[in-house]
């Protein structure tokens, strides 16, 4: 463990997300059909997601017992007055692990005034810890990453999701089109927060997403700027990109070229 608080706290939170990890490895194929929620159309839930949630929360918030919690399922208090927040998606790939595809993540990040400043993605099935503190680097089990250094659109991989809820649909379809065209090949993971860590490490050298929540991408967005990328809205704000729904991540090189592609197909955020 390092000397820097925020390097400190963010090998703590790499430990408990590791342990929330090996709580979800081992419920998997567990989960009965009657134990899932369907919260909103598409949107699943069950206990594996609850029960990890309230474990990190305990393991965290001794580190700064005043932080409010801001998490997917919401067992935590939100508002506390503090300027710090935990920002949590206990298990991010809900439908993948239900389904018995072994890609999903639980990521961690703390933030300070809604920007992020430790963020953490571990990759359950792989056991890849991806871990990010501000002006500290991301590292992947204890060794920096970086970005890739593909200079165009025409050579990157990017990945993408597609949201669970209707609306959009026609500028959606645009957009995939658009960088389908454009690039050598789409990727779609399922965890936000995995196509995130993927592009801090240089797998994919872009990523975008609509309707994303603060949660799924809190941690993501530490490590792609901390890997030497840049993260936006689909409007080129990076700043206050928590509240952005609409996100491109890139290695900083593609960042322009992406930026044009989604912008032809204009959506509210
Ligand atoms: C989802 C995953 C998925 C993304 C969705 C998210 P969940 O999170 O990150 O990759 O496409 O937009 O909601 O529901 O599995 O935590
Ligand atoms: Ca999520
Ligand atoms: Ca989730």
């Amino acid at each position: 463990m390092g000397s820097h608080p925020l390097e400190k706290f963010a090998g703590i939170a790499e430990g408990a997300a590791r342990e929330a990890g090996q709580f979800i490895r081992a419920e998997l194929g567990q989960v009965r059909a009657e134990h899932v929620r369907e919260k909103e159309k598409n949107s699943l839930v069950s206990y594996v997601d609850i029960e990890t949630e309230k474990m990190l929360a305990e393991a965290l918030r001794p580190l700064l017992p005043e932080a409010g919690f801001l998490t997917e399922e919401n067992t935590q208090t939100l508002h506390t007055g503090s300027d710090y927040c935990w920002i949590i998606d206990p298990l991010d790939g809900t439908t993948n692990f239900l389904k018995g595809i072994p890609v999903f993540s639980v990521s961690v990040a703390l933030a300070f005034r809604l920007e992020p400043i430790i963020g953490v993605v571990y990759d359950i099935m792989q056991e890849e810890a991806f871990t990010a503190w501000l002006d500290g680097g991301a590292h992947l089990n204890g060794r920096r990453i970086s970005v890739s250094d593909v200079g165009h659109l025409d050579d990157a991989i990017v990945a993408t999701g597609f949201p669970y809820k209707a609306g959009y649909r026609p500028q959606l379809s645009e957009i995939f089109t658009e960088v389908l065209h454009h690039s050598r090949g789409i990727r779609r993971l399922g965890s936000a927060a995995l196509d995130l860590a993927y592009t801090a490490a240089g797998r994919f050298d872009a990523y975008y997403e609509t309707r994303l929540n603060a949660w799924d991408i809190a941690a993501g967005i530490l490590l792609v700027r901390e890997a030497g990328g840049r993260a936006s809205n689909f409007l080129n704000a990076g700043e206050g990109i928590l509240r952005a729904h609409h996100v491109v991540a890139t290695n900083g090189l593609v960042h322009d070229e992406m930026l044009r592609l989604v912008s032809r197909a204009p959506l509210d955020d």
